[in-house]
């Protein structure tokens, strides 16, 4: 008899059929008579139950069905009467695949703090919450895809290895196969990357971007789907030194555009997860309701799926950073009337506790903000006829803050070369990128979206380091 995943089953089983399934033990109980074991193969959320008869399997063998333990059964699907199950399965082969030592084994039959299961992140996949996220994981993933593909986009994969440091910021992992006991050296004292495997000093994608504009320069509409690497030193619960990052590129898009296009594709993926992933969203929202429980009554969230569905209900708000500015500048945020950090005016950046100010408590709307001063964007956004701002776009969400970044383009060839040299980025190195700004240039438009921060809004989960299978963030790279 061939395998059934327990997601059919649950979904397509009829009573009376035999059905073989393989899974692992979350946990058992019973009495002398008759076991009842909570299979789980990762299918689903649920767990299928196994009922085992004492007598026809003795109790050596079931005792070896431990929590973590691997099965193999064959049985008759059965109608149950226990709560939230409308079938069980009734043993008649059973088969030990893996023992595992309950002394041994980490992962009890309990719930386990978030914290906890970090440091086990080997064993994690197994518990309901990581493979509830797994799964919406790669609901959003095949979304993303869909999404571009209804439209005509492009995926473009950029490199991963690369010269250029897109965003200019300087937080950049290098790559180099020098001797790190025997670095070369050039006459003026320096390391000397022509001796490099590249032939030059060459670091991890900080965003696939500017490729990205090379190819939308051609195929019109472009997007990258890729891992993106940034060594800030800032141990948050929204940021990794590793992540994903979709970045669509369009031609003959403006900021309007791109902002429309932004939302419309936001509002996708949550509808999407909604429709495709119910039960492990209901999961997900029932755990974090007991984790607000705990909670001040003015500090518990908003119920997980009616926060999704409050994103669908209304156009984004879109103001400018000066407005936001205002905004905050008159605001009093808390019962002392205070921000942590103090707002310093115009000119400075936002700090994530104002940005969710802005959304959950003026607004109550997810916001974007845009036209920023040009001196905390990166060189390649477009400068607006005030010459102080540039046509920028963050989009911010509830309980996230930042989560898209984009901007139209600098395509004036003259202009962008300036802003280059005011911001001292080497231009002849970037001679390809300045190249499509001569050969019929044309106004373009773009953003990141953070794939794992669309992960926690979508989850509710609190931290980033949840939402990804193996978390790269300072210290941490053991898995
Ligand atoms: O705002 P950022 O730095 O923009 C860019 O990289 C542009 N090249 C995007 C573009 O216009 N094509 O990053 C974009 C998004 C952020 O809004 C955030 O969601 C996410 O990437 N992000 C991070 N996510 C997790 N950990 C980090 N360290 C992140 N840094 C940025
Ligand atoms: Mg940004």
């Amino acid at each position: 008899m061939r395998r059934t995943k327990i997601a059919d089953i649950l979904q397509n089983g009829v009573v009376g059929e035999d059905f073989l399934v393989k899974g692992w033990v979350r946990t058992r109980r019973g009495s002398k008579q008759v076991n009842f074991i909570a299979l789980n193969d990762g299918s689903v959320i649920h767990n299928l139950q196994i009922v085992a008869d004492v007598e026809i399997f003795g109790e050596e063998l079931l005792r070896r069905a431990t929590t973590g333990a691997s099965l193999a059964v064959t049985g008759k699907l059965n109608a149950s009467q226990g709560a939230g199950q409308n079938v069980e399965m009734v043993a008649e082969k059973l088969e030990v695949i893996g023992d595992c030592d309950p002394n041994e084994y980490p992962l009890q039959p309990k719930k386990h703090s978030l914290e906890f299961l970090r440091e086990k992140a080997h064993l994690r996949f197994r518990t309901s919450t990581f493979s509830a996220v797994a799964r919406v994981r790669h609901a959003m993933i095949f979304a993303v895809h869909n999404f571009f593909t209804s439209k005509g986009f492009v995926n473009i994969h950029t490199p991963i290895i690369t010269a250029s440091d897109a965003e200019g910021a300087g937080e950049m992992f290098q790559v180099t196969t020098l001797d790190l006991d025997n670095v070369p050296k050039t006459e003026a004292g320096k390391i000397d990357f022509s001796r490099d495997f590249f032939g030059k000093a060459t670091n991890l994608t900080v965003s696939g971007q500017l490729e990205g504009e090379l190819a939308a320069m051609g195929l019109a509409d472009i997007y990258t789907f890729g891992p993106t690497f940034r060594a800030e030193n800032s141990n948050t619960t929204r940021h990794l030194a590793e992540f994903w990052m979709i970045e669509p590129e369009m031609a003959f898009y403006d900021l309007n555009d791109n902002m429309d296009l932004a939302e419309e594709f936001l509002k996708y993926l949550i509808k999407y997860a909604l429709e495709h992933c119910p039960d492990d969203l209901a999961f997900l929202s029932s755990r974090l309701m007991e984790e607000e429980q705990n909670k001040k009554a003015e500090d518990r969230s908003m119920e997980l799926l009616e926060k999704l569905r409050f994103v669908l209900e209304d156009d984004f708000v879109r103001l400018t950073y000066s407005e936001a500015i205002e905004i905050l500048k008159n605001s009093k945020p808390n019962k002392k009337g205070q921000f942590k950090y103090t707002i310093e005016g115009y000119g400075a950046d936002l700090q994530s506790e104002h940005e969710r100010f802005l959304v959950e408590k003026h607004f109550k709307k997810p916001v974007v903000l845009t036209d920023y001063p040009k001196e905390i964007k990166a060189f390649y956004m477009k400068l607006n006829e005030d010459n102080k701002t540039v046509r920028a776009m963050d989009v911010l969400f509830p309980q996230i803050g930042e989560i898209i970044g984009g901007s139209q383009r600098e395509e004036n060839h003259e202009k962008l070369l300036a802003r280059m040299a005011e911001m001292d980025i080497p231009s002849e190195e970037m001679w390809w990128y300045l190249d499509t700004r001569k050969f019929g240039a044309v106004p373009h438009s773009g953003f990141g979206l953070g794939f794992e921060r669309l992960m926690l809004f979508v989850t509710g989960m609190g931290n980033i380091r949840d939402v990804i299978a193996f978390p790269r963030t300072p210290k941490n790279a053991e898995f």
